[in-house]
């Protein structure tokens, strides 16, 4: 058999050590030109250590003790106790060496006839420079195997002394989380029945203070929407490795014989530019899908802030009468429209347009919606029940329970409980009352909402996370296949649910139940790490955020929204003329940029403190591009610290100018530097012409800026 594997695209290498009927990742980072072909395994290999084991001991693409990791296994599991410890051997390798993308891929299939496994290993690396691992283990034998564990593993180098997570709660997902990588273990999981508002989006290591623009670094993403684990781990050796897999309980997979678990898709990014250039590559990867929304964005409303649960057709006529008035495209009615659901207490399950509220049905309401030229879409909580529901009522056997039928219901959360969509009765009536709502009204989007942490998810006695998630995800491809033209968002209190799982059948997702700009500076940053904007929803909310009762001028909310799919949520029939007049402008400058916005290459600018940002989307060709410069808090300085522009051109001329006017409350006179001052008085007379070199090694000043206020720039090239 071959001794080596060498995958490559632009900018990224990986190669295999194939000897010893084993598979260990020699190198996965840098790309090795040609010369990567070329490297003999053999000369990496690292000496045995003193009073260890007597062979050298790389670390294996699925590590496990008998092939000398002391570690955390990649794989784990037993048969009542017995094959506890696998070794498995490297029987094929396949490569596909270039398909018409560019891709490439390297197909492994190990066995240990000891413990009756075979374990398929499919490695792509994409055009793009993503990394998919696919594996799955099948059990050979002629007893059950309990899984345990199968983990997705990769090496980093030594060199990477840093590790980022990140975390979060309710409407404030998504914050890093950074720390030096010491030897053990630092694992993140996740135990709520779905993704989880503190989910780690990556698990990621990196050279000494990397950042957005500089430093090496190595991140890995599980695609998975159930419980699930990520850690970083330094072995006593030295050898450091990333990994992620789902979090499986005892008795959750047994596998008869012939059976076969499928661990879910694990996505890795190198980037030699930080975390920019992680980022380029899962954006330009999802941007790439056959079914990665490709018409224009469009604006939404959405009532949920606006209204509540009051349904009022008078009151959502006038709604949507004051949207299309503003350029807003879609209009979507949240929550409240079906039998009982006049608060969060009652009605889940019960998916039927009430009577009470609604006595012609939705029609009237979708029909003045489409009369004004705008998409119909609705909030529906599909995998939910309350118990103070019909369906609970005359189906209590569809309340998962973690005992059983019959046995004790877990804790209510938002009143709420889990409807066991293992049970296949329970899954054909929520299909089909979709499936009727979609063919009866012209629904366009759907708002799938998932609003509880499901512990203790069981299935006739046993731990169901991970069928329940696939019985979601098969609700989600049969009501797509039946329904192709509608659009689907992935909602769970705000930003539960955000990761590739789920995102290969949906079209978005609700990044956090917080409209407070402020707090979606950061959300929205680090949401962006793997998810590109045109996937992320992110609206105008009132003034006052109804989550931290922070006041936020117009400007910023709009500005902040913009690097979104695009929206509002907000009782629009109130606005004053001036509100009416700046929403309109950036609505406007929204549809005017939004195929560069949802196209172009995300940048960050890493500042030299943390009390502002700047962030932008330049183009591929590089001719234009959009940047923010925002005040977070107070600075220490007097004044900010110019912007350094990245992602240019460095031998264009560009004309720099503002997106929109800049907001009389957002910088006080003296604050503004004076070729600002000259683009607000002059428009595009006033812009001034800098070189792109100029731009990205010395910088404009930026305004001093009362904090939560930013200012938007153009950058085109002349
Ligand atoms: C969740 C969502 C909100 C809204 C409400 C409706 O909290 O995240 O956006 O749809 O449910 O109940």
């Amino acid at each position: 058999m071959i001794d080596r594997v060498h995958l490559r695209v632009p900018g990224v290498s990986l190669l295999l050590d194939t000897r010893d009927a084993d598979v260990r990742v020699a190198h996965w980072g840098a790309d090795l030109g040609q010369h990567g072909d070329r490297l003999d395994p053999a000369v990496l290999t690292a000496s045995a250590a003193h009073s260890a084991f007597d062979e050298p001991a790389p670390v294996s693409l699925i590590p496990q003790p008998a092939r000398a990791w002391r570690g955390t296994p990649g794989i784990a599991g037993d048969r009542l106790g017995r094959a506890f410890s696998s070794r498995l051997v490297l029987q094929d390798v396949s490569v596909e060496r270039q398909d018409d993308a560019g891709s490439q891929r390297a197909g492994l299939v190990l066995t240990d006839e000891a413990s009756a496994l075979r374990v398929d290993v499919e490695l792509t690396l994409d055009a793009t420079g993503l990394l998919l691992i696919d594996q799955r283990v099948t059990n050979t034998g002629d007893d059950v195997y309990a899984v345990a564990a199968l983990d997705t593993t990769l090496p980093v180098p030594g060199q990477a002394t840093e590790s980022l997570d990140l975390t979060g709660r309710w409407a404030r997902e998504k914050h890093p989380q950074r720390r030096r990588i010491d030897q053990g273990t630092w694992t993140r999981t996740g135990c709520h029945g779905r993704t989880g508002h503190d989910s780690t989006l990556v698990i990621a290591a990196g050279t000494p203070g990397f950042g957005w623009q500089h430093g090496e670094v190595w991140a890995v993403h599980l695609g998975w929407s159930g419980d699930h684990s990520s850690r970083v781990e330094r072995a006593g050796d030295g050898q450091t490795v990333l990994a992620v897999g789902e979090l499986l309980r005892p008795g959750e997979v047994e596998l008869a014989p012939g059976e076969t678990y499928v661990a879910p898709t694990a996505y890795a990014a190198y980037s030699a530019h930080g975390l920019d250039g992680v980022s380029s590559r899962f954006h330009e990867w999802l941007r790439s899908r056959d079914r990665h929304p490709s018409s224009p964005r469009p604006v939404v409303l959405n009532t949920w802030e606006a209204v509540y649960f009051n349904h009022d057709l008078t009151v959502l006529t006038q709604l949507a009468d004051a949207a299309a008035d503003l350029g807003v495209e879609r209009f979507v009615l949240d929550d409240g429209w079906f039998l009982g659901r006049r608060n969060d207490t009652r009605g889940l399950g019960d998916w039927f347009v009430d009577p009470d509220v609604w006595p012609q049905g939705l029609t009237p309401l979708i029909d003045h919606v489409k009369g004004k030229g705008m998409q119909f879409g609705l909030w529906v909580e599909p995998e939910m029940i309350n118990e103070d529901s019909d369906v609970a009522r005359e189906h209590p056997e569809w309340i998962a329970r973690p005992n059983g039928a019959g046995g004790r219901l877990s804790l209510p959360w938002r009143h709420q409980q889990v409807l066991d969509l293992v049970d296949p009765d329970a899954w054909d009536y929520v299909y089909a009352r979709l499936d009727a709502l979609l063919s009866e009204y012209p629904i366009d989007y759907l708002k799938w909402d998932q609003n509880r942490d499901q512990v203790e998810l069981g299935h006739e006695g046993r731990a169901s996370t991970h069928e329940q998630t696939l019985a979601v995800y098969r609700l989600l491809d049969a009501l797509r296949a039946a329904h192709p033209g509608v659009e689907i968002e992935s909602c769970s209190s705000g930003g539960a649910r955000v990761d590739l799982g789920i995102l290969q059948r949906t079209d978005r997702v609700w990044a956090s139940d917080t409209n407070d700009a402020l707090e979606r500076q950061s959300i929205q940053r680090w949401t962006g790490l793997v998810l590109p904007p045109e996937l992320v929803g992110s609206h105008v909310g009132p003034g006052t955020s109804h989550t931290t009762r922070r006041t936020h001028d117009l400007s910023f909310r709009a500005i902040t929204a913009l690097f979104g799919h695009f929206g509002i949520e907000w009782d629009v029939r109130t606005l004053t003329d001036a509100e009416r007049s700046q929403l309109s402008a950036a609505i406007r400058f929204y549809k005017e940029n939004r195929a560069l916005l949802h196209s172009g290459r995300a940048v960050r600018i890493d500042r030299p403190d943390y009390t502002d940002a700047a962030y932008g989307t330049v183009s591929h060709d590089c001719s234009r591009a959009v940047f923010v410069y925002a005040a977070l808090a107070t600075s220490p300085n007097e004044l900010p610290a110019r912007l350094r522009f990245a992602g240019l051109d460095a031998d264009r001329d560009y004309r720099v100018g503002l997106g929109l006017p800049l907001d009389p409350h957002a910088a006080e006179g003296r604050g503004v530097p004076p070729w600002l001052r000259a683009v607000a008085d002059a428009g595009a007379d006033g812009a001034p012409v800098v070189s792109g070199r100029a731009l990205m090694q010395v910088g404009l000043p930026m305004p001093g800026l009362h904090p939560e206020h930013a200012v938007l720039l153009t950058v085109s090239a002349v």
